[in-house]
């Protein structure tokens, strides 16, 4: 729930969703068509993909890094040969490279993507890291998967999600690739619910990023999408409640940064 204050402080004016429903039809805060969202996605991370490491870094303060660091230390990748992992929506690698790391360089992970100019990035990054016989990329939608049933140990997802116009049909995805007794893991943006922590980051988020999206990047626009997108996603608990509708089990989540981060874990039982 947005305080009223904080609409007249800044400049937001949306409510969160409760359900997935208006995500396959909102682009940040403007309605499109079903099949529009999608081809708008993916014309804003081309236009970021080269600047995206840095803006991330930028936007948050560097504390993406943090968040990412949290979702692998509770995966806890085993030390051993032939497990594997798909990060969903994996763009530059970040979530898979420091997967591979935690396993002592023995994990396999395939970085899925549905937009070239991110997986192209992160092919580089791994070239650079020595990382290439540990990840694949794989240029696919995450609505469709291009594997096979109980495929994979792990499934992740950072920032991610809220891009993906059809939600239910990427988990019923991410539900049908794990293995039995496989993981989801899911890191988003979420609901704020820290006095001040809220009105901060609000002031931040609706007027500070676009600004600093137009002087790194050349754009304000991109940026604002990916701010509004953040507000359109729904809360924890009912993003939980998605995660549990796809058939996962002991779906729980943890709050980062009073909220701002949330990482929701469920499992394949
Ligand atoms: C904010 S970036 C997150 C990248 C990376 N996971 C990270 O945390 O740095 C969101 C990514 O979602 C991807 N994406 C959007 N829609 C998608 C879809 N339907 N299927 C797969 N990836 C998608 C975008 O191309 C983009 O690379």
């Amino acid at each position: 729930m947005v305080r009223p204050e904080l609409r007249q402080i800044t400049k937001m004016s949306e409510e969160r969703e409760t359900t997935a429903d208006g995500m396959q039809t909102s682009f940040g805060f403007r309605d499109v068509g079903e099949s529009d969202k999608q081809p708008l996605v993916n014309d804003v991370f081309h236009r970021v993909a080269g600047r995206y490491d840095l803006m991330n870094d930028v936007m948050s303060a560097g504390m993406h890094r943090l968040w990412k660091e949290a979702l692998v230390a509770w995966l806890n990748p085993p030390r051993r040969d032939g497990w594997k992992a798909l990060d969903v929506a994996g763009g530059t690698g970040d979530i898979a490279f420091r997967i591979v790391e935690a396993s002592g360089r023995n994990a396999h992970v395939a970085v899925l993507d549905i937009n070239q100019s991110m997986l192209d990035v992160g092919r580089e990054r791994a070239e650079k890291l020595g990382l290439t016989d540990n990840v694949d990329f794989v240029e696919a939608n995450a609505e469709e998967l291009p594997f096979a049933d109980d495929s994979f140990d792990a499934y992740t997802i950072a920032f991610g999600i809220r891009n993906v116009p059809r939600i239910e049909a990427a988990l019923a995805e991410a539900h049908r690739v794990l293995r039995t007794g496989g993981r989801f893991l899911c890191l988003e943006f979420s609901e704020v619910d820290v006095p001040l922590v809220d009105l901060a980051y609000e002031a931040w988020s609706f007027n500070a990023i676009p600004r600093i999206g137009q002087l790194i990047a050349g754009s304000a626009e991109p940026y604002s999408y990916l701010v509004e997108s953040i507000r359109k996603f729904p809360n924890q608990a009912s993003f939980a409640a998605m995660v549990k509708g796809a058939g996962f089990e002991r779906v729980t989540w943890r709050n980062y940064s009073g909220g701002i981060a949330a990482l929701h874990s469920g499992w394949k039982l």
